[in-house]
């Protein structure tokens, strides 16, 4: 700090200097109080006078040499500033983008102390943040279900997934495309609305993961996690508790591909997640919480060989293998999941043929359809607005049945000796898949596609 006053031509206060940063039982690390801390100093020693400076906020790390540099988290804490009703804030420039979000508080970027301290002292004006849409190339532009040759099946339910918001694992064999398909999932997802780009963007801020001149993350996300990864990668933690890869998922996907090679405790912290949609931290000096609303996609081989229920190869696992392969996966997490769909390889002919399929382009306009009704008939309950989140209660008055499809979900029931559990499942999914049809009544074909992914249920009973 002496060296940065003395360095910009400003005075350095010759008296012994305290600074309190209260309140103390909070935490506090980063770069960010630097700029906070130069400007207390200049108004203690009465170099800025007569400056009301009450109602504004100083963020920024600074050089030696009185450059003011980027740091982490600025959205969220312009949007609590503007929360707090403080009128100015003074950013550094290279924050610009993400800061100028932030609408009715006058946001400042500026890059050193020499041009703050002119527009403090009325000298010369910064010019304030401004908003610009700059288009953003988006990470999944080379990948389209097109390329993805046959696998009706599979692309089907993912396109369900995506519509209702479902979870959904994949089971089959090595080579099969499970990650070729879950790879393409974001191409299809439903478009992300400026609330919910904002609370995504807000996690990667504070993570220091929103790219340079980024304003907004504007594509849902999607992180792939190794199964190597802690339980705290996952839930996130740390002593100053950072957000983990489920918060990093907010309003996305998190893939979980060759799932059962995932540590038990990995599995099971996010059990509680799942079904809250926030993830609470436990520190010493008290709780965090960071939002954690995404959608599972998980992959795995039906055995350890792979092979199991395989077209032409023969599976060599040994009898029990693939129960034994089954349990290693948390039950509490598979009962999380909607949609289990099996994949098997596509023959030679089917991927030796030129004939494009079906753009992702055109499945997500369907899938943005499908959405838009769910959107408008959960208008008036908070935390629903896909059909992966109906309660009970809504599950009963939004999914009613035509007498045809009654009765055939009751067959089905009977002879394939379903769970409650996999009652409340078929009835999400089938409600999807009516809205995909843009129908209002669940009828007994959108039953009768929504039984068939049933893969998880079907494998127990193997050998
Ligand atoms: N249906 C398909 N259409 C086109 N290529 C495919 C298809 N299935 C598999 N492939 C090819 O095989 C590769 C391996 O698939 P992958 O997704 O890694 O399988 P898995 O994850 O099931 O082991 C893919 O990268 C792709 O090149
Ligand atoms: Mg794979």
């Amino acid at each position: 700090m002496r060296s940065t006053i003395k360095n910009v031509g400003l005075e350095f206060p010759i008296s012994e200097i305290t600074i309190n940063l209260a309140p103390a039982d909070i935490k506090k690390e980063g770069a960010i109080y630097d700029l906070p801390i130069l400007i207390s100093i200049m108004k203690a020693s009465e170099q800025l006078i007569n400056i009301n400076l009450n109602d504004s906020v100083f963020l920024g790390e600074l050089t030696l040499n009185g450059e003011i540099k980027a740091v982490k988290g600025i959205l969220p804490m312009l949007a609590k500033a503007k929360e707090l009703k403080i009128s100015n804030a003074f950013i550094p420039k290279q924050n610009e983008a993400e800061g100028s979000v932030i609408t009715d508080i006058n946001v400042y970027p500026v890059d050193n102390i020499e041009n703050l301290i002119l527009h403090l002292v009325g000298e010369r004006a910064l010019p304030k943040a401004v908003f610009r849409d700059i288009p953003q190339r988006s990470i999944y532009e080379a990948l389209d279900f097109n390329q993805v040759k046959g696998q009706y099946f599979p692309k089907r339910a993912l396109e369900i997934a995506a519509a209702g918001g479902h979870n959904v694992i994949m089971i089959g064999p090595p080579g099969s495309g499970k990650s070729m398909l879950a790879k393409r999932l974001p191409t299809i997802l439903p478009d992300l609305s400026l609330a919910e780009a904002i609370e995504t963007s807000k996690i990667y801020s504070i993570s220091g993961l929103l790219p340079i001149n980024t304003s907004l993350i504007k594509a849902r996300p999607f992180r792939s996690v190794h199964h190597t990864i802690s339980p705290a990668g996952l839930s996130g933690g740390g002593s100053i508790p950072r957000p983990g890869e489920i918060s990093l998922a907010h309003n996305g996907v998190l893939f979980l591909d060759e799932l059962p090679e995932f540590q038990r405790a990995s599995m099971e912290v996010l059990r509680q997640p799942m079904e809250d949609r926030e993830v609470t931290i436990s520190r010493v000096n008290g709780t965090l919480n960071y939002p954690c609303s995404f959608m599972l996609i998980a992959a795995m081989n039906p055995c350890p060989c792979g092979y199991h229920g395989h077209p032409t190869k023969r599976c060599i696992c040994p009898p029990g293998a693939v129960q034994k392969y089954l349990s290693k996966v948390s039950g509490p997490l598979l009962d999380r999941i909607d949609l289990q769909v099996e994949v098997l390889p596509v023959d030679f002919e089917k991927l030796s043929n030129y004939h494009l399929a079906e753009s992702s382009a055109d499945i997500k306009k369907r899938v943005n359809n499908a959405r838009q009704i769910q959107l408008e008939r959960y208008r008036e309950y908070n935390d629903v607005h896909c059909n992966a989140l109906l309660t009970p209660d809504l599950l009963k008055k939004c999914c009613v049945l035509s007498k045809n499809a009654q009765d055939l979900l009751k067959k089905a029931f009977e002879d394939l000796n379903l769970s409650a559990r996999a009652f409340d499942r078929i009835l999400k999914v089938s409600r999807t898949i009516a809205d995909l049809a843009q129908s209002e009544d669940i009828k007994s074909s959108h039953i009768a596609e929504a039984i068939q992914y049933r893969s998880l249920e079907q494998l127990k009973f193997a050998n």
